[in-house]
């Protein structure tokens, strides 16, 4: 060797072989280089670079967003499919750079915002984590979120926007999985307007306000949660169909039905628990109700690369929690399987200024 070093260097750009200018470059690197390989542009799936591309999957939603199935506890009542056609229009017409829309509430809605803030508040008060807890109280005396009144979503956002930079925009309905946690990588969060149906106040078959602005929203203001969930989302960002399965699949058992344990006690930080009463008892009680015909359910160690292989239940309670010893714990190891669970062709990083996604590979976004 003489005494001279070796160096394998890697260039990492965006161009075609097929430009003249990218010819020019690599024939002069190939007269200085003893050996250079050139590598393919990696297709991946469609996803968003900059935030304004949410624009192009938040109308996606599955089942056309405002169709109701006929078990649906609103499919016979004509004036609620109609209200519900008329909150999914005006999230549709959303776009990034704007406000949430403002929603003029009924009073039959806001009889069912009372009667569920007033079921789950003694709950919550019991079960929820330390972190929901606090962010709570803040919402309400700063008038964010009040018994009589249903939040705006816009108010909401701000409040979030302010603690996390986590901001929430207007969806018709479900998302699929990618595109919902696509969103999460740009810390911004799908969410539904409208209220279930008033016949059944504390039952709903799908999200809906209650489930959003009281199972979800606080927890985004907090920064491990929210660091948390936009790992999950950067992970999903071109990601395989198997990739955005598992991180689903550990999305479910955290942000919506995951557990912390405090002073010995544990205790709910998931949205789905945060936003039923029954199942959060089910969950955090110590003790099953008496006479219940429920079993305990497990809980197991929170543990990404378990969780993520775990099927679960949708419409029943679940068998099995997952419970981690601290949020900060939840988002470390949600972290590290993200870095090293998935088979993933490239790292995303998110810009916070440009609120844009950095790769640190040459991939190619298959059409969207
Ligand atoms: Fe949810």
């Amino acid at each position: 060797m003489r005494g001279e070093s070796v160096f394998d260097i890697a260039i990492d750009f965006y161009g075609d072989m097929r430009d003249d200018r990218i010819s020019a470059v690599l024939q002069e690197v190939k007269g200085n280089s003893a050996n250079v390989l050139v590598l393919d542009q990696k297709l991946v799936p469609w996803f968003p670079l900059h935030v304004s591309e949410l624009d192009a999957i938040a109308t996606r939603t599955l089942d056309a967003g405002a169709e109701l199935k006929s078990d649906h506890p609103g499919f016979h009542d004509a004036t609620y499919r109609q209200r519900r056609q008329m909150i999914a229009s005006l999230a549709n017409q959303h776009k990034h750079g704007s406000l949430p829309p403002l929603l003029e509430y009924t009073e039959e809605e806001i009889a069912t915002w009372r009667t569920v803030y007033d079921n789950l508040e003694p709950m919550t008060n019991k079960f929820a984590c330390r972190q929901y807890l606090d962010i709570v109280a803040e919402m309400r005396s700063e008038g964010v979120v009040t018994r009589d009144r249903i939040p705006q979503q816009r108010d909401v956002s701000a409040f979030l926007e302010e603690k996390t930079g986590f901001t929430v925009r207007p969806v018709a309905g479900l998302l699929s999985s990618r595109d919902f946690l696509n969103g999460l990588a740009f810390r911004t969060f799908f969410s539904t307007q409208y209220m279930r149906h008033h016949s059944l106040p504390l039952y709903t078959p799908e999200p809906d306000l209650c489930h959003e602005i009281i199972g979800h929203a606080p927890m985004f203001a907090d920064p491990d949660f929210a660091d948390f969930s936009q790992a999950i989302g950067l992970a999903s960002l071109g990601a395989s169909e198997e990739d955005v399965k598992r991180l689903a699949t550990c999305y479910w058992f955290s942000v919506e039905f995951g557990l912390c344990r405090e002073e010995g006690e544990v205790k709910a930080y998931g949205a789905g628990l945060l936003s039923s009463f029954g199942e959060l008892e089910y969950a955090c009680s110590p003790t099953r109700p008496a006479g219940g015909k429920l079993e305990a359910p497990a809980i197991e160690a929170w543990d990404p690369w378990v969780a993520a292989h775990r099927s679960y239940p949708i419409t029943e309670y679940q068998p099995t929690y997952f419970c981690a010893e601290s949020l900060q714990e939840a988002k470390e190891r949600m972290r590290d399987f993200c870095e090293q669970g998935l088979k993933r062709p490239f790292h995303a990083r998110f810009h916070e200024l440009s609120q844009s996604v950095w790769v640190d590979r040459n991939v190619a976004r298959s059409p969207p």
